[in-house]
């Protein structure tokens, strides 16, 4: 059948052991060095990890108990590693220009002093950050909290993260860096090529992640059924709700929940994709659920899932715009340069930014370091579902405007904003705010 493409199991990432767990906080050891893995059945490819695995490991976290991460750069150029979403201080952001040298170790502090979230972490060294995300530096960092630990949402095995990307592996099974050539566009989830995963009759949540360096989703199960949004970039939403599709650009997260007791024990449903570019009958197909078993489901889904802070009075507006000529990328007109500060930002301010993606045929995302924000217009409209809850990045289709608002109260320094389509910010679409 046209699904038997499906052909090993998707893993789900392992889950990183503490080495210490004293003094109120949980201290990792993660070693960057590169390995080979089967992306595809039977190739062997060679990717840059975190301790082996594509992707890499996931790090558990609860809000307000720090983490300690002592990464250890054991490849050949320098890296940096940045916790996408998470509000952090500048020396442990990291920041483009902040590295680890080849053979250094570096210590990284994450405070967790915000609300659960599904936030990852990945390769932020400058002009490396698309090439070093696209040959496999990237994991999950799931941080959750009492708010989200009282919900009876499924858990455990059945709460899934899910990494999906693509790849472009070469006849020798090296895996291409800058497309490549698009007949050999590969889906992956976990780091599989079109795998299989067995679910129970039940409910499931799956932390669906964008980690491609450029390539937006466009998610659907094959039979066009329910799928429940019950969460984005800075965890869940305030309600859930239900909808069809799934879109995702790089950078994004999605929490959903799929309830598979309405499928007999033996059906098979593809999560399919159906943003271009590429030829469907390769990207159209991401993963294959497999109802094979019954199992006894407590879980639901509440119809109120948190309540988020009222926005306040914003105190500042201003405007980004968003401009590509390849071979550069600009942001405001502006090549990203380390050491000029495009926006001064007033500690404590709540600004409302307007961004404009003002290409005709490129998409473009922004993305924020420190904040967590909230979309309050798109086109000048109220903002779809999809754009509720705290939202780190938000696509902009060519031509499109995003008004949001981000306060400015955790930390002083300097940050970055970008585009997250990784070899857009590497030429160039990046800026430097300086919060104080
Ligand atoms: Cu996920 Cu500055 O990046
Ligand atoms: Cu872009």
């Amino acid at each position: 059948s046209e699904t038997d493409r499906f052909r090993v199991a998707m893993p789900v990432p392992p889950v990183l052991r503490p080495v210490s767990t004293r003094g109120g906080r949980d201290v990792y050891d993660i070693t960057m060095r590169p390995a080979e893995c089967e992306i595809l059945p039977g190739v062997r490819t060679g990717v840059l990890t975190y301790n082996g695995s594509f992707p890499g490991p996931t790090i558990k976290a609860r809000s307000g108990r720090p983490v300690v991460v002592r990464q250890r750069n054991r490849l050949t150029m320098p890296t940096s590693v940045h916790l996408h979403g998470a509000a952090v201080t500048q020396e442990n952001d990291g920041d483009p220009m902040d590295t680890i040298a080849p053979g250094a170790d570096r210590i990284y502090h994450y405070p967790n002093r915000q609300p659960h979230a599904s936030l990852w972490y990945h390769d932020h060294a400058h002009h490396m950050e698309a090439e070093h995300v696209y040959r496999g530096l990237s994991g999950s960092y799931l941080l959750t909290d009492s708010v989200e630990q009282a919900l009876p949402l499924p858990s455990g095995p059945y709460d899934v993260p899910v990494a999906l990307r693509d790849v472009h592996i070469d006849g020798a099974g090296d895996l291409a860096f800058s497309m490549g050539d698009p007949e050999r566009t590969t889906i992956v989830a976990n780091g599989k090529a079109y795998p299989y995963f067995r679910v129970a009759a039940r409910k499931y949540r799956f932390r669906l992640l964008n980690s491609s360096n450029i390539r937006a989703f466009d998610l659907r199960l094959s039979d066009g059924s329910d799928i429940i949004r019950i969460g984005s970039d800075g965890g869940l939403l305030p309600r859930p709700h239900t909808t069809d599709r799934v879109f995702l650009s790089s950078g994004e997260r999605a929490d959903v929940v799929i309830d598979f007791s309405r499928y007999p024990v033996g059906t098979e449903i593809v999560l399919e994709n159906s943003a271009p570019p590429g030829d469907l009958a390769r990207i159209g197909q991401v993963l294959r659920f497999d109802v094979d078993r019954t199992a006894p489901d407590a879980s639901r889904v509440p119809s109120v899932l948190r309540s988020l802070p009222r926005l306040p009075e914003p105190t500042g507006e201003r405007t980004v715009k968003l401009t590509m000529a390849p071979p550069q990328a600009f942001m405001d007109d502006k090549v990203y340069d380390p050491g000029r500060i495009d926006a001064f930002v007033r500690y404590g301010a709540s600004e409302v930014w307007t961004v404009v993606n003002a290409n005709e045929v490129f998409p473009h995302n922004f993305h924020m370091h420190l904040v967590q924000f909230r979309i309050l217009e798109r086109n000048g409209q109220t903002p779809p579902p999809s754009d509720a809850g705290l939202k780190d990045t938000v696509n902009l289709m060519p031509g499109e405007t995003v008004k949001l608002q981000a306060t400015f109260d955790r930390y002083r320094g300097t940050y970055v904003y970008h585009c997250h389509m990784l070899d857009h910010s590497a030429m160039g679409m990046m800026a430097t705010m300086k919060i104080g």
